[in-house]
């Protein structure tokens, strides 16, 4: 088949099938587990569950080398000749060398197939993720939000399922109310045409300043609200130039980050956040609280909902409620993932319980995931601001990005074969590579410290070093003048061959995406992801100083071009291509 295969996971299934037959009945082949060796003394993959065997079974006969050679004598007939040989080592432990016809054959695939995940039944998934606030600046929150929140959406396409991505904006609620009088006051001749998003939240600022201080302007919000509700037009306009305003702000950001996402914000459950109150009136899920009215979750010590404020309003508990009822009823999901800073992880762990306690939500079919992420931090290590101690905007971030990108291209002297155009390319491709890069780089639950300096470094673990590897494996198989096509061509033909230990090292690096991406599709942790693209750069530089691709005669200039080592490039620029892909960064072919 053309997919790419998961080495663990086919050497696990096997191994639960050894297990089985050489301990039939005993349930112990739950215990299996396969990893890769942590050094290739012990092989390339490994397999530990002898030990863990040993104590289920307590046999005193056995001891766990023994149940280790048990196993390998029951391993079922590999078909694809995934194992050359196993080695029992010290207590129990089962070292896996990978066999290399097996490795041939994948390379090959990649070459002629492309790297295609495994088929699966596809699912509705959602991802929601992004979500600025009307009116306020997009912070750094919202952008790490957008980074990891469209990775994912890639990667859950990727794989083949349906998607929709959301912008859970927030665009509804009594402040709307506040800041249509205030405007309503400031502009007495009507909006103006443009307004920068710093500006409307200044405007915000100071309609709450004079809420809380004005008891006639706090009516007068009130009556807005009110007329919101009722979309009467004026008011009704006043807030889509408002959401407008902001919008604008929004899509630019995303069109530099090339983020395509669906709005569909709070205002869009207006409706639903009526019929989710009555809803949860009618089951007795309410409970009266000084006037508020509140669902508590069925896990104890959790803090309860605020369903309806004591002023009859409704909060982001509400519109989070009416939205995973219409998430889960009208768009019929079968997965849905929120993506916010931790600080919301309670938020969403007592959303998810009421839901489920309001018979909403049954997570034995839906599954429901709120994946998290730490705060961002400046270069002193306290949280992200600017000197002055406002909200860095992103529009300026992203700003100053591009131009730090464009020094370190000049600096390098990397723009001397680059036209203006090609440069400004480069320049951008590095700057949001760089900036996507090293966010998603890091365990998304830690905190992350933004650095220009640290993400623009040519050395380590960045995108600067992936992007110049990058472009320096497809340059190889240009000098030697030979095409992709003709590259296709020979590793279909059985000439291929994969022989130096460089080599064979840095193909079996490649096999790790099939598993890396099926354990990502698990738990939404991406940064193995680049773990595994840094991984495969040093194992090709290592490969590229030992193997020669092209050798070149000195005194004829003759060229001699080894295809099995062009062959490997290639299958390598393939595979970092489509990562680069799925981590949204633009790789040129000159940097
Ligand atoms: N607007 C919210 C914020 O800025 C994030 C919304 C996330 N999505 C959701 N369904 N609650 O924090």
């Amino acid at each position: 088949p053309p997919y790419i295969k998961n080495v663990s996971a086919m050497l696990r299934s096997a191994f639960a099938i050894a297990v089985e037959k050489a301990f039939p009945k005993t349930g112990v082949a739950k215990l299996v587990q396969v990893g890769p060796s942590s050094h290739p003394r012990f092989g390339d993959y490994q397999c530990n569950a002898a030990m863990a065997i040993n104590k289920a079974l307590q046999n005193s006969s056995l001891n766990p080398r023994s149940i280790a050679d048990r196993i390998v004598a029951n391993f079922p007939i590999d078909p694809f000749g995934l194992v050359d040989k196993f080695e029992v080592a010290g207590p129990g432990f089962i070292n896996i060398y990978m066999g290399k016809e097996f490795v041939v054959e994948e390379i090959r695939s990649y070459m002629i197939n492309g790297v295609k995940p495994r088929p699966v039944k596809p699912l509705r998934v959602m991802v929601d993720f992004s979500s600025p606030n009307v009116a306020k600046e997009m912070h750094v929150g919202h952008l790490r939000s957008t980074i990891i929140g469209e990775v994912i959406s890639r990667l859950i396409e990727y794989q083949g399922h349906h998607l929709l991505r959301i912008n859970h904006i927030g665009d509804w609620g009594t402040q709307f109310g506040m800041l249509i009088a205030y405007l309503k006051e400031k502009y007495t001749d009507g909006f103006p045409d443009r307004m920068e998003v710093h500006e409307l939240q200044e405007s915000y600022k100071e309609s709450k300043k004079r809420f809380d201080s004005d008891e006639d302007f706090k009516k007068r919000a009130y009556q807005a609200v009110v007329k919101l509700q009722n979309k009467e037009k004026e008011h009704y306009d006043a807030w889509k130039w408002i959401c407008n305003t902001s919008r604008l702000e929004f899509e630019k950001i995303y069109k530099r980050l090339g983020v395509t996402i669906l709005e569909r914000g709070e205002s869009f459950y207006q409706d639903y956040m009526v019929k989710i109150v009555k809803f949860l009136e009618s089951g007795n899920f309410l409970e009266e609280d000084e006037g508020r009215k509140v669902m508590f979750p069925k896990a104890k010590g959790l803090i309860p909902l605020t369903i309806v404020k004591s002023d009859g309003g409704f909060t982001y508990d509400t519109s989070d409620m009416a939205a995973i009822k219409q998430r889960v009823e009208d768009e019929n999901l079968d997965w849905i993932v929120y993506v916010t800073d931790g600080g919301q992880a309670t938020h969403f762990q007592v959303i998810f319980d009421c839901a489920e306690r309001a018979g909403i939500l049954d997570r034995t079919k839906v599954r429901v995931q709120h994946v998290c992420f730490g705060v961002v931090l400046g270069e002193d290590k306290k949280k992200f601001k600017t000197r002055s101690g406002d909200t860095v905007r992103l529009r300026e971030l992203l700003d100053e990005g591009v131009k730090r990108a464009r020094d370190k291209l000049l600096e390098k002297g990397r723009d001397k074969e680059m036209t203006e155009e090609e440069l400004l390319q480069a320049q951008e491709s590095l700057a949001y590579g760089c900036i996507k890069y090293s966010d998603l780089a890091h365990n998304r639950n830690h905190e992350y410290l933004f650095s220009f300096d640290k993400m623009l470094d040519d050395k380590g673990n960045t995108a600067v070093y992936l992007l110049y590897a990058y472009t320096r494996i497809k340059s190889i198989a240009r000098k030697a003048d030979v095409s992709e096509e003709q590259l296709r061509d020979y590793a279909k033909s059985s000439a291929f061959e994969i022989s130096h230990e460089k080599e064979l090292k840095l193909s079996k690096t490649l096999l790790k995406f099939p598993e890396v991406l099926d354990r990502i599709l698990e738990d939404l942790y991406i940064h193995p992801l680049c773990e595994l693209m840094y991984d495969i750069c040093t194992s090709f530089t290592e490969f590229y100083d030992s193997c020669y691709c092209i050798e070149v005669d000195k005194p004829t200039g003759l060229k001699t071009v080894n295809m099995n080592r062009l062959v490997l490039c290639e299958a390598t620029a393939v595979l970092l291509k489509q990562c680069f892909d799925l981590l949204g960064i633009r790789p040129v072919s000159k940097m």
